[in-house]
């Protein structure tokens, strides 16, 4: 049965906890929705681990478009959340409404995620008012970078978690329907869990928020340009597909692939003729 933001609020209420990975194409997609992963998330994190930027911050609107389509095909049940990126939601109401429009529209988004908190309330109000199903992100804001001088644990100081405090219940009180809670102190991720209604999806965030999320290429070991604390490696994809390339690489140079068993016959009289045509057709024009 395909998931939706309410089947998340039930989740909490149940105390069952939601799981969430990031995706970026079908095939993928169609692996975590066969395992049963509640919602895939399409982050604008597709620009540092599918697209090879240092950061998210030159993520566009048509990226996260094209790479939505294809995991919304491969999403049979699980929720699909696609991020808005840099830019697209800062400058009016209006401009933000129309982008999570178009994630609705053309990414085939059932739901859309902005970064930001108490300053952001009457952008996730407008996109609420459209039929668009909201989740807010809060912490180590990754479209922040700049700003935070890095990317850095966010919320350890008084007035820096009263803060994060105040963005939840901002956010919860402007019509966000959950919120990814990133890179805080785990008893303040629980502390903010407690405060709200709606469900918090944590990222180094501690064992206690009502779910958790991870880019799947740092839980499956194939990305390892930045290795933060939180993550943990469920496999070593990496290591395999490079063993698997070079085993290809090998086999190729050997003779060893392909073999029969991988190639088409055709009958041998066929060939003969063929050969025989072609020498004809050679000699006439000669
Ligand atoms: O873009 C992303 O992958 C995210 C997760 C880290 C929560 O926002």
């Amino acid at each position: 049965m395909k998931k939706t933001v309410m089947t998340l609020q039930k989740q909490k209420q149940q105390g069952n906890k939601i799981s969430m990975l990031t995706a970026y194409d079908y095939t993928t997609a169609k692996l975590m929705d066969e395992a049963g992963i509640d919602i895939l998330l399409v982050g604008d994190s597709l620009g540092m681990v599918m697209l090879g930027y240092e950061d998210t911050l030159q993520v566009t609107m048509a990226d996260m478009i094209h790479h939505s389509r294809g995991v919304a095909r491969g999403a049979k049940e699980a929720l699909v959340v696609t991020d808005l990126p840099f830019l697209s939601y800062h400058v009016s109401v209006a401009e933000a409404v129309l982008n999570a429009g178009r994630l609705v529209k053309e990414g085939l988004a059932e739901a859309v995620k902005l970064e930001g908190g108490m300053e952001f309330a009457e952008v996730i109000r407008g996109i609420t008012r459209a039929q668009i199903p909201v989740v807010a992100h809060l912490g180590l804001t990754p479209q922040s970078v700049n700003a935070f001088g890095g990317f850095k644990i966010q919320g350890k100081s008084l007035t820096a978690a009263e803060k994060l405090v105040k963005d939840a219940r901002a956010v919860e009180a402007a019509g966000a329907v959950a919120i990814v809670l990133e890179g805080i102190p785990a008893p303040l991720g629980a502390y903010i869990t407690n405060q709200v209604q709606i469900p918090t999806i944590g990222i180094g965030a501690g064992p206690d928020t009502d779910g958790q999320v991870l880019v799947y290429q740092d839980m499956l070991g194939m990305f390892d340009e930045l290795q933060p604390k939180f993550v943990k490696r469920f496999a070593e994809v990496g290591q395999l597909y490079r063993e698997a390339f070079s085993k290809y690489q090998e086999e190729i140079q050997q003779g060893l692939f392909p073999t029969p068993a991988h190639s088409y016959t055709i009958d041998s009289e066929i060939m003969t003729a063929l050969k025989a045509k072609e020498g004809e057709n050679f000699a006439a024009t000669e």
